[in-house]
């Protein structure tokens, strides 16, 4: 049984996420998409409704679980016996970022490997600070969240634009 982590910040879900992890669940046998505390982000979204839209978004896909957790990324993905992290790469700005984490994590945890699934052309742009720039102002988002949490997801960002 093999078991891999797709770990972000997910505030919120976007198509290019439902994308690397659909594709990370036809390489191995299960994927749990793990929500966790990024310190540099400041989310709009709180851990649960993070869970319940992942849940709502990968509801096809038999293989995928979702969880929330608070703590260092190496010790829930060795607590759930995972052999591996799968993140989305997009483009060269977020080489950066994504290998410092892997140097980090693979320092704190030698055995766990990260893997990179390059994103797929069309998500290339794509991130979820688009998704509430655009929502914020008014824009439409149905091409940048999966269909069934779209309204979702829009009702919140704009609660969010009422309070600023
Ligand atoms: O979607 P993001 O914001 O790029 O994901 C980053 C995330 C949440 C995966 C990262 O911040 C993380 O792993 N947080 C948990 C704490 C941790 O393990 N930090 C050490 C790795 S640098």
């Amino acid at each position: 049984m093999r078991t891999a982590i797709c770990p972000g910040s997910f505030d919120p879900v976007t198509v290019g996420h439902i994308d690397i992890i659909t594709r990370a669940s036809k390489l191995f046998d299960k994927v749990i998409v793990a929500v966790l505390v990024n310190v540099e982000k400041k989310p709009w979204f709180t851990i649960n409704e993070r869970i319940d839209l992942l849940k709502k978004a990968t509801i096809g896909i038999d293989n995928v679980e979702i969880a929330g957790f608070d703590g260092l990324l190496v010790d829930f993905a060795k607590q759930n016996n995972a052999c591996a992290i799968v993140k989305g790469l997009r483009a060269v700005s977020d080489f950066e970022y994504e290998f410092q984490m892997a140097l980090t994590n693979s320092k704190l945890a030698p055995d766990m490997e990260t893997m990179f699934l390059t994103t797929s052309s069309e998500h290339m742009y794509l991130s979820s600070s688009i998704v509430k720039q655009v929502g914020l102002w008014g824009g439409d988002i149905s091409p940048f969240v999966p269909d069934c949490v779209h309204d979702e997801i829009l009702m919140r960002i704009r609660q969010r634009s009422k309070l600023k």
